[in-house]
């Protein structure tokens, strides 16, 4: 049990540095209060001893800096000459749990820090056990899908890509909160928990081809996902999202057919990382036919500024892939329908072939007869 003592009367400090050590806790020293939150910063401080009056930053001061709700729990004891009931409420509401009066009774002290190494080991296992429901609460999301996955591969991973994607989108929404990038990372992973139950085959198929048997039965999806999750508090928030994630921009979405800006910021972004991750994986759609395709679900199936982002992220996959893609082949391995990376020019820079050709039989040959008259590399870089 690590102690700080704040004191910037130096025979005072010296005193309880030698009380405290001989009570066996291992003491820590500070002049006022901006050192005394530079020892808490690197310290593990447990317990802190402090005056009221100090240049810099006085006791009270402290006090309130260390019951901000980012700083983890210390037993906080203001030890000082001011008496008056109005001084010890006032110290108290500062976030103090103890007030001990000058001159100190040291009996009194060795007692009341007793009281402090108490509060703080229950606090501290408090933390523990709250950590391991944390974890537990993950665990379970996990669990939940790899569920959707045992069910269809396809699914879980489209869930999986759902939530990353959906973090994604949240970057240009600064105004969320953590608690709100949680619910979205999980909601992405759970959305089509629903589908768990419904004929496999549904899962693959294009709605456009469904029955009005199918189509109902899928369409039951949002809300059997909802219903599912309700059973636990924690996820009741959500549920929520998992229920709207196939709800539409121009109202015409289902389970509830919300419309425009009634639909919630985080509903709107997971639906639109369904849209994007279906375009991608489930039909197909070149990452180069991708813009065009949003553009025409502007304002319609898709709110006009998720457009927006949408189109950053599709930019995004597509320098990626070509990063990805990108690589040195020898003439003679060119196939048909590659894409040249960079122009092919002669060494005196005139231009043979521009970047971004994709290859013909022609032109393959066209660059083999440059090459055997030396004119080029017998080499160029492609795009697979
Ligand atoms: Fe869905």
């Amino acid at each position: 049990m690590d102690i700080l003592v704040v004191e910037d009367n130096k025979p005072t400090l010296r005193l309880l540095e030698k009380k405290i050590s001989m009570w066996g806790f291992p003491v820590h020293l500070a002049e006022n209060g901006i050192e005394a939150l530079a020892k808490l910063a690197s310290s593990p401080i447990d317990i802190v001893l402090t005056d009221w009056n100090m240049p810099e930053m006085d006791g009270l001061e402290l006090c309130r800096k260390v019951r901000k709700p980012d700083m983890r729990f210390i037993y906080l004891i203001i030890v000082t000459a001011r008496d008056s009931r109005q001084d010890i409420v006032k110290g108290l509401e500062s976030g103090a749990d103890d007030y001990v009066t000058k001159p100190i009774n040291f009996d009194e002290l060795h007692a009341r820090l007793g009281i402090g190494a108490r509060i703080v080991r229950m606090e501290r296992e408090l933390d523990q056990r709250y950590a391991a429901i944390k974890r537990n609460y993950f665990q379970t999301i996990h669990m939940f899908t790899n569920l959707i996955e045992t069910f269809d591969e396809d699914l879980g991973g489209h869930c999986k890509r759902v939530s990353q994607l959906s973090l994604r989108l949240a970057k240009w929404f600064p105004d969320l909160s953590e608690k709100d990038l949680n619910t979205l990372e999980y909601a992405g992973l759970l959305h089509d928990i629903g589908m768990v139950g419904l004929p496999n085959e549904i899962a693959s198929k294009r709605r456009v081809e469904m029955n009005s048997d199918e189509m109902h039965l899928y369409q039951t999806h949002p809300v059997a996902g909802e219903i599912i999750l309700n059973e636990i508090e924690a996820l009741k928030p959500i549920a929520k999202l998992v229920r709207a994630h196939h709800e539409q921009f121009n109202g015409r979405g289902f389970p509830d057919g919300v419309e425009g800006n009634e639909i919630p910021l985080l509903c709107k972004i997971l639906a639109a990382a369904v849209f994007y991750d279906d375009l991608v994986h489930k039909w197909k759609t070149p990452l180069g036919d991708i813009p065009d395709r949003l553009q025409r679900m502007r304002g319609y199936e898709l709110a006009p500024a998720i457009v927006d982002f949408l189109l950053e992220i599709n930019s995004e996959d597509i320098r990626k892939a070509g990063e990805e893609d990108l690589r040195e082949i020898a003439l003679d391995d060119l196939r048909e329908g590659m894409i040249l990376a960079e122009d092919i020019r002669r060494e005196s820079g005139a231009l043979i072939m521009p970047g971004e050709t994709a290859l013909t039989r022609r032109s393959i040959e066209v660059l083999i007869k440059f090459s055997v008259l030396h004119c080029i590399n017998n080499t160029a870089y492609v795009y697979k």
